[in-house]
């Protein structure tokens, strides 16, 4: 059986974990590979929301296997906080979660120093989610990072976190003035939880692979967005991570060739959370429109999300680098008031028309969207469970996306409920 994805085209948020735990009934293994708790993931089962920041969104259905990759950067605090959320909703988190053995750990001066970049010097602003993601991912690359299997022999952690201390609290004191971290209290909050991890570490690149062994079915989850990708999303405002589908790889262990099928989740329309160019942001008042509509508010942070029309140049691009194979289109139900509907389909950028993404996003600042008016279909999309049953102008909206993003829309939501899903 083969290894499926997915994942966000967009700058996060699409509904992954609707789609997710749809998709999870059929999957053996859940596989988280990029980012931390950084993501939201909302799954909304007969009435009852999960919001999930680390863990995969699998971990809802009783029975299902959930891995974090190595790629996933690992806030052990934070993890041990969502366990418990999710015990008092009922669901038990125990043998059906795995953490591979190199997952890198992120640390209190991550934390830490996620913060002061981002209140300090306004120009560098990223607007991040001040969960240490970044700051985590730099040391993992500079060869300095701490892993979960480090933390389970204590001479070693503590040689680790002390060498480590040695340059952010230079850092730390005489860059941002503040003061500086004491080893020991750090030792303090990190060694009892040694104990309680030991049980979830595995080497995660041999159950991904076992399990594909066995013909069974596992699901990558993606979080972020490809435009939040590091490499392919509009840098510097992105994560810190490869979240398309080149961190399946790299995160879990998994060949490429062992991927067979990769969703890539887009909403009816676009949303960004945080700093960077959007070329199809709507104006203040039309954007409160949309937020309210979408009740578009961050699942981690509660920010109000910036909001704007579907941007197909950089749905295609995302579409192409990540060779996804189907789109899911979720909250089509949005749209259901509007009289008519833009797509973007260029960037005019100084006198010329682009249909190419820019990999610049001082030139992404300066697109102005040109858009193509499609007529709104007026009627509520919320019972609609056959796409024969779409109004004529919904189908002709999703006919229009899958040309000008060279995927078919293969799966459409229309409301936050499994069983609001149109599928193929
Ligand atoms: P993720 O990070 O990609 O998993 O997405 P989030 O959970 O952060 O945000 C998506 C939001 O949209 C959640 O509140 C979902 O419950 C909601 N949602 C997902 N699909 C639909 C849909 O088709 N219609 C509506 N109205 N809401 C949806
Ligand atoms: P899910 O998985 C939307 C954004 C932040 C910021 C940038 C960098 O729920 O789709 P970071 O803390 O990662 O260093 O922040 O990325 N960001 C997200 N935006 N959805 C997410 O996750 C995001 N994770 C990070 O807002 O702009
Ligand atoms: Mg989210």
């Amino acid at each position: 059986m083969p290894g499926i994805v997915c994942i966000g085209v967009q700058w996060g948020d699409e509904g992954k974990g609707k789609i997710v735990d749809i998709l999870s009934e059929r999957a053996d293994l859940v596989v988280r590979y990029a980012g931390g708790n950084n993501a939201g993931h909302t799954v909304i089962v007969e009435g009852k929301t999960y919001i999930l920041h680390l863990i995969p969104s699998g971990i809802i259905r009783e029975g299902k296997r959930c891995l974090l990759g190595n790629g996933v950067v690992l806030d052990p605090i934070s993890l041990f906080e969502e366990i418990e959320t999710l015990k008092k909703q009922d669901i038990e988190v125990g043998s059906n979660l795995m953490i591979a053995q190199n997952a890198h750990l992120i640390m209190p001066y991550h934390r830490l120093l996620d913060g002061l970049r981002e209140s300090g010097n306004s120009h560098r602003k990223i607007g991040t989610t001040k969960r240490g993601i970044g700051p985590c991912y730099m040391d993992k690359a500079g060869r300095v990072g701490i892993r979960l299997i480090d933390l389970m022999d204590e001479a070693w952690f503590k040689e680790l976190v002390r060498m480590n201390l040695e340059e952010k609290n230079v850092l730390l004191t005489q860059v941002y003035g503040e003061k500086a971290l004491e080893l020991n209290e750090i030792l303090d909050q990190y060694l009892p939880l040694a104990d309680k991890l030991r049980k979830f570490i595995v080497p995660g690149e041999k159950i991904v692979n076992e399990s594909l062994d066995r013909k069974e079915y596992v699901l990558f989850e993606g979080a972020q967005g490809a435009l939040l990708d590091v490499d392919f999303g509009t840098y510097p405002y992105v994560t810190s991570s490869n979240s398309g589908v080149t961190g399946v790889c790299s995160g879990s262990g998994v060949p490429p060739t062992k991927i067979t099928q990769i969703y890539g989740v887009v909403k009816a329309y676009c949303t960004r959370v945080g700093e960077g160019p959007f070329p199809t942001e709507l104006p203040p008042d039309e954007n409160q429109i949309m937020r309210n509509r979408g009740d578009e508010y961050g699942a981690t942070t509660g920010r109000p999300r910036r909001c704007g029309w579907f941007d197909s140049v950089a749905s295609k691009y995302t579409c192409r680098v990540n060779g996804v194979t189907d789109l899911v289109m979720t909250k089509l139900d949005i749209l259901d008031e509007c009289p008519t509907i833009n797509v973007c389909v260029g960037y005019e950028h100084k006198g010329e028309i682009l249909t190419d993404f820019p990999s610049r996003a001082d030139v992404l600042w300066e697109c102005k969207p040109v858009y193509e008016e499609l007529p709104g279909w007026m009627t509520s999309t919320a019972k609609v469970r056959k796409l024969s049953d779409m109004p004529d102008n919904a189908k002709k909206y999703l006919d229009r996306i899958s040309e000008l993003c060279g995927a078919p829309v293969s799966w459409v939501s229309v409301g936050p409920q499994r069983d609001q899903t149109i599928m193929e």
